[in-house]
C-alpha cells in the first residue's frame, strides 16, 4: 500500500421523504431499517455497473442506538437488502452529524486505501426512538457540559440568543420565511425528485400510500404565523419557536462513495469530490454555534477562504445558530450560496440523516451549478460539536 491518499467521489445520494415523527407522520408505521433498505437498492439500480458484490462496507449514522435502530443497524441493512453476509457493516454515533461522520469514516476509509466502493448514509426513526431515549448520562455529565441546558436543544438555541442579542427573533422568523419560501420553490421545480426514492408505507387507518414526497415543509409560512408561535423552550421572553426551528422527524439518506479510479474503471461519472474534512468542540450549551470552528478548521485544510466557497449546505437546527454562522464569517442571512433549496427549518431534521441529505443536496446543486467549484456542508451537534466538510464540483 503506497502513502499517498487515493483520491475519494460521490457517485450518487439518495434518500427518503422526510416524514413527521408521531402517529401522523409518514413513517409511523415503518422500521428504520424499512427507510434504509430501499434506498441502498436504489443506488445498485440507478447505477448498474456497481455491483453488491463490490460494496466493502455499510457505514450508517445513527444517533438512538436502541430498539429496531440498534444491534449495528449498518450491518443488517445489507442482509436485509438480501446481499449476503460478506458486506460488513457498523453504526456510528457523532449525535446529528451521526450521517455526516459515516460519511467521514468512509471518506477516509477510501482515502487511506482499506476500501474502493462503499456506502455510507444516516437513518433516524425519531418518532419510534425520540431525543434522549433510554439515555442514562453520567452523573457528572451536567455540571461537565455546563448545566442542564445542555441536554436540551432548543435551550441551546435560546442560550445563543441571550449571549448575543444581535440576533433577534425577527431576524429568526424572517430566516425561517426565506428558507420555507426557497423550500416551497425548489419542491415545485422538481428539485427533490432524483434524489427522494419512493417507500411503500402503510398509514394510521391501514390504507397503503408511496411516500415520496416530504411531509415537514409549510409553504403557507407568513410572518405573521410565525411571530404569534409561542415559544416551548422558555415560556418569558423565548425567542425559539416551531416556526423557525428544526422538527421532530423520521427518514434515511445514503450516498455511493468511490475510489476514483474505481471510478474511472467503471467509467462512472463523479458528482463531486471530497476535499477536506474538520470536527471541532465548543461549550455544549451553545452547541449551535460549533460550525464556526469547524468551517475555520477545515478551510484552513483545504487552504481555502470563505471567498472560495460557491454552495454552502448548513444544517439548520435553528434559524439562530444558522444566523451566528453567516454573520461571524461576514455572510448576509440572504446570501445566495447558503442553502438555496432551502434547509431542515422547512424540510426537518431526522438527526443523522440530516448530514447526508446535505451532501445530496451538494450534489444536485453542483449539477445544476456548474461553475461552482467548491461546497460547504456544514451542522452542528449536541453536547457542542460542529462537523464540516468540503467538497469540489466534478461537472
Ligand atoms: C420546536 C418543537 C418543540 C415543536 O414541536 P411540536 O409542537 O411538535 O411542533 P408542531 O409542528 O406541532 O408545531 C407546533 C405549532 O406551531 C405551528 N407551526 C409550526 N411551524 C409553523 C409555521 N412555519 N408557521 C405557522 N405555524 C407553524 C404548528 O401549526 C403547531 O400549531 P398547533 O399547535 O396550533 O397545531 C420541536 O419541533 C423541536 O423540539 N424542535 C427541535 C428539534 C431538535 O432539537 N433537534 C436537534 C437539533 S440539534
Amino acid at each position: 500500500m503506497s502513502n499517498e491518499l487515493n483520491d475519494v467521489v460521490v457517485i450518487d445520494a439518495v434518500r427518503t421523504a422526510f416524514g413527521r415523527a408521531g402517529e401522523k407522520g409518514i413513517f409511523w408505521n415503518t422500521r428504520a431499517e424499512e427507510l434504509c433498505v430501499p434506498l441502498v437498492k436504489a443506488l445498485i439500480a440507478r447505477n448498474p455497473a456497481v455491483k453488491p458484490e463490490m460494496i466493502e462496507d455499510s457505514i450508517w449514522g445513527v444517533t438512538n442506538q436502541v430498539k429496531e435502530q440498534g444491534g449495528t443497524i449498518g450491518r443488517m441493512i445489507p442482509i436485509l437488502a438480501e446481499w449476503g453476509w460478506e458486506i460488513p457493516g457498523c453504526s456510528i454515533d457523532r449525535m446529528c452529524a451521526s450521517g455526516l461522520t459515516a460519511i467521514g469514516f468512509g471518506l477516509s476509509h477510501i482515502a487511506g486505501g482499506m476500501a474502493d466502493c462503499l456506502i455510507a448514509g444516516g437513518v433516524e426513526h425519531m418518532g419510534h426512538l425520540p431525543m434522549g431515549f433510554m439515555r442514562d448520562p453520567h452523573p457528572r455529565a451536567e455540571e461537565l457540559l455546563g448545566g442542564p441546558s445542555a441536554f436540551n436543544m432548543g435551550m441551546t438555541a435560546e442560550n445563543i440568543h441571550d449571549r448575543c442579542p444581535e440576533f433577534t427573533k425577527e431576524m429568526a422568523d424572517a430566516y425561517a420565511l426565506a428558507c420555507q419560501q426557497k423550500t416551497a420553490r425548489a419542491i415545485s421545480a422538481g428539485k427533490m425528485k432524483d434524489m427522494i426514492i419512493p417507500v411503500e408505507v402503510e398509514l394510521a387507518d391501514g390504507a397503503k400510500m408511496m411516500a415520496d414526497s416530504d411531509q415537514q415543509p409549510r409553504p403557507d409560512t407568513s410572518i405573521e404565523g410565525l411571530a404569534g408561535l409561542k415559544p416551548p423552550f422558555r415560556e418569558e421572553g423565548g425567542r425559539v419557536t416551531a416556526g423557525n426551528a428544526s422538527g421532530l422527524n423520521d427518514g434515511a439518506c445514503v450516498v455511493l462513495l468511490m475510489n476514483r479510479s474505481k471510478a474511472d474503471e467503471l467509467n462512472l461519472r463523479p458528482k463531486m469530490r471530497w476535499v477536506a474534512s474538520a470536527a471541532a468542540g465548543v461549550d455544549p450549551t451553545v452547541m449551535g454555534i460549533a460550525p464556526v470552528p469547524a468551517t475555520e478548521k477545515v478551510l484552513k485544510k483545504a487552504g481555502l477562504t470563505m471567498d472560495d466557497i460557491d454552495l454552502i449546505e448548513i444544517n439548520e437546527a435553528f434559524a439562530v445558530q444558522a444566523l451566528y454562522f453567516l454573520d461571524r464569517f461576514g455572510l448576509k442571512p440572504d446570501d445566495p450560496r447558503v442553502n438555496k433549496w432551502g434547509g431542515a427549518i422547512a424540510y426537518g431534521h431526522p438527526l443523522a440523516a440530516s448530514g447526508p441529505r446535505l451532501v445530496a443536496f451538494l450534489c444536485g446543486l453542483f449539477k445544476e451549478n456548474p461553475h461552482a467549484r467548491y461546497g460547504l456542508t456544514t451542522m452542528c451537534v449536541g453536547r457542542g460539536q460542529g462537523y464540516s466538510v468540503i467538497w469540489e464540483n466534478c461537472n
